[in-house]
């Protein structure tokens, strides 16, 4: 660190822990483009609304038109904007909030790299474990299919690789909303 001097302010997490009343976590979702991230990460923050808990919502698609719209999808981009996810979510979270991400987050180094900044128990990873051929018949933008015909390149699944997680806290197998949200509700309860 050249020059930088960290600072340590009065109000801090445990301040703001106790002000809220409530743990924070980072609920990180993980899976194939059109496996279901966003809907599910949508629903679980409402049902979380609905509970009082106090949350913020991260979504690729949407952080990739501001904060990460100098990125595209090279090896290197991915890592990039997930590290900027993984620290925007360590300050989300110091500051007491429940943060949900929806991100491919294709590379398991880069999702350890994410649980690696916060503690332990703070840090939920949830695989939502879409085939992709399941994806591949949704595709609601359209965008396997230009993939398929060599118009996007580097598309997570068809021809850039997706490191399934093999110790995520959660795995949603394809299975309906209500199901999900109790399965992950249910590990936040625990
Ligand atoms: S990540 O790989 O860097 O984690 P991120 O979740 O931010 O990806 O963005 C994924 C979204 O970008 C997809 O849902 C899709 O809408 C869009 N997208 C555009 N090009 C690609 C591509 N080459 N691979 C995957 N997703 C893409």
């Amino acid at each position: 660190m050249n020059n930088i001097f960290l600072h340590e302010n009065s109000i801090n997490k445990e301040s703001r822990i106790k002000l809220l009343n409530q743990k924070p976590y980072i609920i990180w979702l993980t899976g194939l483009s059109a496996s279901g991230k966003s809907t599910l990460a949508n629903a679980l923050e409402v049902e979380l609304y609905k509970k009082g808990f106090k949350t913020y919502l991260l979504d690729g698609d949407n952080l990739r038109d501001g904060l990460n719209n100098d990125l595209g999808f090279s090896k290197k981009d991915r890592e990039e904007n997930i590290r900027r996810v993984a620290h925007l979510s360590q300050i989300l979270l110091d500051a007491g909030l429940i943060v949900i991400t929806a991100f491919i987050s294709p590379y398991k180094k880069d999702r350890k790299y994410a649980r690696s900044l916060v503690k332990e128990d703070e840090f939920i990873e949830v695989f939502v474990d879409t085939p992709l051929e399941i994806c591949e018949k949704r595709d609601p933008k359209g965008l396997y299919k230009k993939a398929r015909a060599g118009k996007i390149k580097d598309f997570t699944g068809i021809d850039s690789a997706y490191e399934k997680p093999d110790n995520a806290e959660i795995i949603i197998k394809n299975e309906n909303i209500e199901k999900s949200l109790y399965k992950i509700i249910n590990f936040l309860e625990k």
